[in-house]
C-alpha cells in the first residue's frame, strides 16, 4: 500500500493516543488490520467495543451492523465511527423491520407468537435486534450460535431465526439434533412466507430466508473437487456455508474458530478454507508451515468488507484529529434499549 499513506495513518494513530480505539474483523484488508488495535470475528469485536469505556472514538473496521451493535454496547460519551458508510452487509439488508413485523403478526394471527423465541444472528440491523429484545429473544454469532438457539428453544417451543438460513440450518440440525424436516424456510417477498398455517405449526425451527453472498457460493462441487485434488486435505468452513457443504466438511466454525484450528494443527496440513479470501490468504502468509488454500477459486471477498481501505481510515483518522467526527453511527435510544437486552442476553449465555 501507499507508504504515504501508511505514514498518515500511523501519525494520525499516535496524536490520538489512547483516546482511540481500532477494531478490524477478520475480513479486512491487511492494509487495514495494520492498524487495528484488536482483530476479531464478530462476537470478539463486540465484547471488545464493550469493554473499552475509556476510548473517546472507536473506529470500527468492519461493517455497519457491527458498528451498530458497538455504539450499543459502548457508552453515549464514546463515538462509532465507520470510515466508509457505504461498508454495509447483503445479508443484513436481507431482513427488514416491517418484513419481520408483518411475519410476527402472521404468526400471532395463528396462535403461535407465544410459542415463538426470536434470535438474530448479529449481521442484522439494529432494528431487527430491537424486535428481537422487544420479543424476549437473543441475539447470536457463528460462535455461540449452539448455545443461543439451545436457550431460545428451552424458552419457547420454537425459533424464529433471522436473517441466515444457513448458520440457523446448520446449528439446529449439526448441532442441536433438530431433522431437516423441523426447519421451514420463511420467505419475506411471499404471502404468510410462502408456508401453510400447518407448517407453520408444526415447525420447531423458522429459517428466514437470507445468506451471505460470499459464504453462499461455496459448493458441494467445491469440496469434492478439492478432495480429489489434495489426498487428505482437511475441509473447513464457516457455518454461514450452505447445508451440503458444512456436512460435506471436516470442520465448521467461526472466523475466531477457523484461525484457533489452523494454529493448533501440526505442520504439514494440508487445509481448504471456505470462509472469505482476505482471512484465508493472510492465514496462508502466517502459516507456510501448512498449505491452506481457499475453498473455491470462483468465490472472492466480501466487496462490503473491502470498502474499508487504507485511503478511508486515513480520512477518518485524520478528520479525527482535526477535531471532526466523520461517519458517527448512532442508534435511537428506544431501539438501542431493546437491543441492548438481546444483545446482553448473548453475552449472558451460559
Ligand atoms: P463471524 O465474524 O461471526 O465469524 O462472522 C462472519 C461474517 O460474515 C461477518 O460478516
Ligand atoms: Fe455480510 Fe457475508 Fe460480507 Fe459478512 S461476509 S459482511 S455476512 S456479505
Amino acid at each position: 500500500s501507499d507508504p504515504g499513506l501508511v505514514e498518515r495513518a500511523a501519525a494520525a494513530k499516535a496524536a490520538l493516543g489512547d483516546r482511540l480505539f481500532v477494531l478490524g474483523h477478520h475480513y479486512q484488508r491487511d492494509e487495514v488490520i495494520a492498524f487495528a488495535d484488536v482483530t476479531g470475528d464478530s462476537f470478539k469485536l463486540a465484547r471488545e467495543a464493550a469493554a473499552r469505556p475509556a476510548a473517546e472514538f472507536i473506529v470500527f473496521c468492519g461493517v455497519h451492523f457491527m458498528a451498530e451493535s458497538a455504539d450499543i454496547l459502548t457508552g453515549d460519551d464514546q463515538a462509532v465511527i465507520l470510515p466508509d458508510l457505504a461498508a454495509g452487509c447483503s445479508m443484513a439488508d436481507m431482513a427488514v423491520l416491517g418484513q419481520v413485523e408483518t411475519a410476527w403478526e402472521t404468526l400471532t394471527d395463528l396462535g403461535l407468537a407465544g410459542d415463538v423465541v426470536p434470535v438474530t444472528y448479529m449481521n442484522s440491523s439494529a432494528d431487527i435486534k430491537g424486535f428481537v429484545g422487544r420479543h424476549g429473544g437473543v441475539v447470536c454469532t457463528s460462535s455461540n450460535a449452539e448455545r443461543a438457539l439451545r436457550w431460545a428453544y428451552e424458552q419457547g417451543s420454537k425459533v424464529l431465526f433471522l436473517p441466515d438460513q444457513h448458520l440457523g440450518r446448520n446449528t439446529a440440525v449439526l448441532e442441536l439434533g433438530f431433522a431437516l424436516g423441523d426447519c421451514v424456510l420463511y420467505d419475506p417477498h411471499k404471502p404468510g412466507g410462502g408456508l401453510t398455517p400447518e407448517q407453520l405449526r408444526d415447525a420447531k425451527m423458522i429459517l428466514w430466508r437470507g445468506h451471505c453472498s460470499v459464504h453462499g457460493r461455496f459448493t458441494l462441487d467445491s469440496v469434492n473437487e478439492v478432495r480429489s485434488r489434495v489426498p487428505g486435505v482437511r475441509v473447513l468452513v464457516h457455518p454461514e456455508c450452505r447445508h451440503e457443504v458444512v456436512t460435506a466438511a471436516d470442520e465448521v466454525g467461526s472466523t475466531e474458530y477457523i484461525i484457533k484450528a489452523i494454529e493448533a494443527a501440526p505442520p504439514g496440513t494440508a487445509w481448504a478454507v471456505g470462509t472469505e479470501l482476505n482471512l484465508v490468504r493472510r492465514l496462508a502468509l502466517a502459516h507456510p508451515e501448512q498449505q491452506i488454500m481457499f475453498l473455491d477459486r470462483a468465490v472472492c471477498y466480501c466487496s462490503t468488507m473491502n470498502r474499508i481501505d487504507l485511503p478511508h481510515l486515513v480520512w477518518a483518522l485524520e478528520e479525527l484529529v482535526a477535531g471532526r467526527v466523520p461517519n458517527r453511527i448512532t442508534v435511537d435510544a428506544e431501539t438501542a434499549a431493546y437491543a441492548r437486552k438481546a444483545l446482553d442476553q448473548m453475552l449472558a449465555l451460559p
